[in-house]
Formats: structure tokens, sequence, C-alpha cells
């Protein structure tokens, strides 16, 4: 290899190099620009309101306490569910609630940060200890929903899965009527 040899070799590598720190910026510009509309044009926003829970607590007292999770029927039709995540399973393990109907998921975390996905809906939330999540959601149709943790949270992490059940309306009105808390565990 002669001296401009060198010398050329030396300036397409700075020219390349060039290259990809442009690439680079325009990608990273790009997807800074992919998030500022979407966050735009959804409407995007953080929770209005942060609602705290004692992971202490949980069990002994207020909202989340055993008796207290569960669907419950309230006097305007609406539907709330209420439950917790803990290492590693969901209480209760399996959801029951009517199609077609207005409905407030109510949850959080007794020990470390849990993720709470419901399969073929855009729910989809962490739970974090201390934290109450709150999400509406509406089924339209009964059937059956997966939902695993999909936040890592320990050794049993792959294990922790949950189900939702979907009934018709009515039915879900006649078990309502004979239960204050409802689940689907057997
Ligand atoms: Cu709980 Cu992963």
């Amino acid at each position: 290899m002669t001296e401009t040899d060198h010398g050329v070799g030396e300036a397409v590598a700075a020219r390349i190099e060039r290259r990809w720190a442009i690439l680079s910026i325009v990608i990273v510009g790009l997807l800074v620009g992919m998030a500022t509309f979407i966050g735009i044009h959804q409407a995007t926003m953080p929770q209005g309101r942060v609602e705290t829970s004692d992971p202490r607590t949980l069990h002994l007292s207020g909202e989340f306490v055993e008796s207290n999770l569960g669907s419950t029927l309230e006097a305007d039709g609406s539907v709330t569910v209420r439950a917790i995540g803990q290492q590693y399973s969901f209480t209760p393990q399996c959801i029951v609630v009517p199609a077609e109907t207005p409905i407030t998921l109510r949850a959080t975390s007794a020990d470390v940060v849990h993720g709470l996905l419901i399969e073929g809906t855009n729910i989809n939330t962490m739970l974090v200890p201390g934290y109450v999540a709150d999400l509406p959601i509406r089924f339209k149709a009964p059937g059956e929903h997966v939902m695993p943790c999909q936040e890592f949270c320990g050794i049993g992490h792959q294990g922790m899965w949950g189900k939702v059940k979907v009934v018709d309306k009515a039915a879900f009105a006649k078990l309502a009527a004979a239960r204050r808390r409802l689940t689907c565990v057997d």
C-alpha cells in the first residue's frame, strides 16, 4: 500500500463514518417525530389523577381486601372489577364480566411491579405497588381472553396467567343477583 492509497482509504472511512452519523441522527429524529405525532394525534395523556394504595395493608382494609375483589354490578348498570397481582398470580384468577357493558377495571400490586394484559383488547397496563390502575373496558361479545402478566416480576413470571370470561349480559345479571362479588374461579 502506498502513501496515497492510505490517504484515500482514510478519506473514504471518514465519509462513511459521517454518513452513518447522519443516518443515526435521522433515525432518532424520525422516532421522536413518530412519538410526538402519535402522542398529539391520539391525545395520549398521562392519567389525570393518581390514586395510591398501601401494599402493606392491601389485604387488611380498604378497597382491595379479598372479599371485595372480583366483579360487581353497580346501581347505574356498569360493572366494576377489582383485582390484585402478586408473585405469581392474579386474584381473582378468573374474572367474569358481561358483554356490551361499560366496565371499570381497578387493579394494583401487592408486592413488585406486574403487568396486566387482556388478549384481544387494548388493555395493557403495569400494576405498580402503591398505585391503582383504573381502566375502562367494553367487550363486544361473550368469549374467553387470556390475561398474562407482561412485566418480568421474578422467577415465576412466565407462570403468571389469569383469564377473563365474558358472558351474556342477562346471564351476568342473573349471577349478580345471587352474589355481590363475582369471579369464575372454580
Ligand atoms: Cu407478574 Cu410477571
